[in-house]
């Protein structure tokens, strides 16, 4: 039996309680404060409520603390506040995934039965699949259109009058820019919301908040953890946008587990370190795959032959992003998988941003949802291949990846 009162810090006497009453309320370091150096994982689902008013205030957003998890966690405000000051945002909302933060975002700016939405046609599969067999059976009018074109974009734009606009700043595979600045000049001018995936670019290269879009979200699972092991995304924008995003958030439940969002925080440490050397590595890729007999098309920003590469000099800071794809001379999917596996240091897998060096056959994973028509139409051909380079040793990636293309 507990017979004490309760301490201040919540540590109730223990004395004469039994096991299973000691297994529960020992061990739970509440105690006088302690200031760790790193901020610690919080994997508590409630938080303790003496004062009722307290607790209605903080349910109501009226005042700041946490109650439930899903509501909000302090080690998933600790990456939020990493991610808004990265992204020069008003505030920024963790999710579960990419893919979550994706079409949260979206319906934080109405994008509803009924509306319009202008997307790019140069999309990550997944996300077309969200827009096409999610959000157009709701009652979502999706217009695509070439929105690395700012011609095509005024058209459209004119034309649809959307409520939101969707793109990439780097799409994938293709490695196509959209001038994020040119296109939020069009959107404001008519009233449309632009939402930016800024995952292959991170905010190390591009802000697309800067540049004038409303929302900038990305799939933390890739550059921004870095490691490989976290799956989650994350929204940024201003105060009340967000606001809305939380909301959406707390309600539909896609958010990030305190143990994800701190691998995240992580790894958002060392994004200064790892993106430069990615992207130098991806320079000398790139380099090497425009000399190779066995190669006939490299897409890289960084390079002369990029037709956008005047746009990436001065949309990128300097840098060219870590992924580059290129298309084999032979064009089929046996040329790619035997290229594929050849490899004897990168890796074959579905993923990118990660410290090792990444191979993905885009036709049968990133794109695998996309019809042969729409993959042909952007440019996504049965030998093609996308690298995301990692951080060993330039001359290893370099080598491995000569050996596995000469043998292939
Ligand atoms: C550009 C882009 N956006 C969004 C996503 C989805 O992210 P997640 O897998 O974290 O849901 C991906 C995943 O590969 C991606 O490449």
């Amino acid at each position: 039996m507990v017979e004490q009162p309760m301490t201040p810090s919540h540590k109730p006497d223990l004395s004469d309680a039994g096991p299973s009453t000691r297994a529960v309320h020992s061990g739970t370091l509440r105690g006088p404060e302690m200031r760790p150096v790193v901020p610690p994982i919080h994997p508590s689902v409630a938080y303790l409520s003496e004062d009722p008013d307290d607790l209605r205030a903080v349910l109501a957003g009226e005042k700041e603390g946490y109650v439930y998890s899903r509501n909000g966690n302090p080690t998933v405000a600790a990456l939020r506040e990493s991610l808004t000051a990265l992204e020069g945002a008003g505030d920024s909302v963790v999710f579960g995934s990419g893919m979550a933060a994706i079409h949260a975002a979206l319906l934080a700016v109405d994008v509803a039965a009924g509306a319009t939405l202008v997307a790019s046609r140069d999309l990550y599969g997944v996300t077309v699949s969200l827009l096409n067999t999610v959000l157009a059976p709701m009652g979502v009018r999706v217009v695509y259109a070439d929105l690395t074109n700012l011609e095509e974009a005024r058209e459209v734009l004119e034309r649809e009058k959307p409520v939101a606009v969707y793109c990439e700043t780097v799409s994938n595979p293709t490695l196509r820019l959209v001038d994020i600045a040119g296109l939020a000049e069009l959107t404001r001018a008519h009233k449309a919301a632009l939402l930016v995936d800024n995952t292959f670019a991170t905010p190390m290269l591009v802000r697309p908040l800067e540049l004038g879009a409303d929302i900038s979200v990305t799939s933390t699972t890739k550059y921004l953890s870095g490691h490989g092991d976290v799956i989650g995304g994350a929204a940024s924008g201003a105060w009340d946008v967000c606001a809305r995003m939380t909301k959406m958030a707390v309600v539909v439940g896609g958010i990030a587990s305190p143990f994800d969002a701190w691998l995240t925080l992580r790894g958002i440490r060392t994004l200064g370190l790892r993106v430069p050397r990615q992207c130098a590595t991806a320079l000398a890729i790139a380099c090497m795959l425009e000399e190779h007999p066995k190669v006939a098309r490299v897409h890289y920003p960084g390079l002369q032959s990029h037709p956008q590469h005047q746009l990436a000099r001065q949309m990128m800071c300097g840098r060219y992003g870590g992924m580059v794809s290129f298309e084999l001379a032979e064009d089929t999917e046996e040329a790619a998988n035997r290229v594929l596996s050849r490899l004897r240091l990168c890796l074959p897998a579905t993923s990118l941003g990660d410290v090792y060096t990444l191979l993905l056959h885009p036709v049968s994973s990133s794109h695998l949802t996309m019809s042969p028509r729409d993959r042909e139409r952007l440019g996504v051909k049965p030998g093609m291949l996308r690298v995301s380079a990692g951080i060993e040793d330039e001359a290893d990636i370099l080598a491995d990846l000569c050996q596995a293309l000469d043998a292939a």
